[in-house]
């Protein structure tokens, strides 16, 4: 592993650092938090589950909501119970501790890209099982830089350890599979470009 890797993986690992590093190269997450807010209903008590939480990151705009979070990395599990409003619980997201139709609505963002499409679509089935008919699912992924330019964002997906970053086709074939693709949208974050979509689940 080169060093630039290995820093990248050292700062991975310590959930204060992960988030600072991630701010600075996202613009404080400025183009994620205003999709969030437009896509899911926040602060309107609605059951919301974030599946690959981190250490918690979003866990502020559903202040007041019954919000949960869960992540198979209990540092980061650990950080978010102690700094972040909400519920936090270690677990594989493809098979989850949870009662069936117990959240309202299913933030993912940027743990696809770690999976392979197996694993993602284990992730897809459960979120369908834990959403109520209708509910939705905003899921971001990372997809390849679209700009030549952007050297950071290629040099970070060279090294990053998310093994599967797809094309944007590749994300909506898998999400069609598991329910109806209702918006998509190529949005950059800082110097990172994602793919996002809405998900909804059949009302019966
Ligand atoms: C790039 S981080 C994104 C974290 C958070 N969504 C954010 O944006 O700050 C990907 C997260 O997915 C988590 N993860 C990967 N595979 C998982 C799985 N099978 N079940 C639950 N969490 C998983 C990792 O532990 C990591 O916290």
């Amino acid at each position: 592993m080169g060093l630039f890797a290995k820093l990248v993986e050292r700062i991975s690992d310590n959930p204060v650092l992960f988030i600072l590093c991630r701010r600075i190269l996202e613009n404080d997450f400025k183009a994620i938090r205003a999709l969030i807010r437009r896509d899911l209903k926040v602060r309107a008590g609605l059951r919301t589950l974030d599946l690959g939480c981190g250490p918690g990151a979003f866990a502020h705009i559903f202040e007041g909501d019954p919000y949960v979070g869960a992540d198979l990395n209990a540092r980061y599990i650990a950080h978010a119970q102690r700094k972040c409003p909400g519920t936090f619980v270690v677990g594989d997201a493809r098979k989850l501790d949870l009662p069936g139709r117990s959240f309202d609505q299913v933030l993912i963002f940027g743990m696809l890209h770690h999976l392979s499409d197996d694993d993602a679509r284990a992730v897809l089935g459960e979120v369908v099982r834990l959403l109520v008919p209708g509910g939705r699912l905003l899921v971001i992924e990372d997809i390849p830089a679209v700009s030549k330019l952007n050297l950071i964002g290629h040099l970070i997906h060279n090294v990053e350890n998310g093994e599967h970053i797809r094309p944007t086709e590749e994300y909506r074939r898998l999400y069609s599979e598991a329910a109806r693709v209702e918006r998509e949208e190529i949005l950059q974050s800082g110097i990172c470009d994602y793919y996002a979509a809405v998900l909804v689940t059949p009302t019966s």
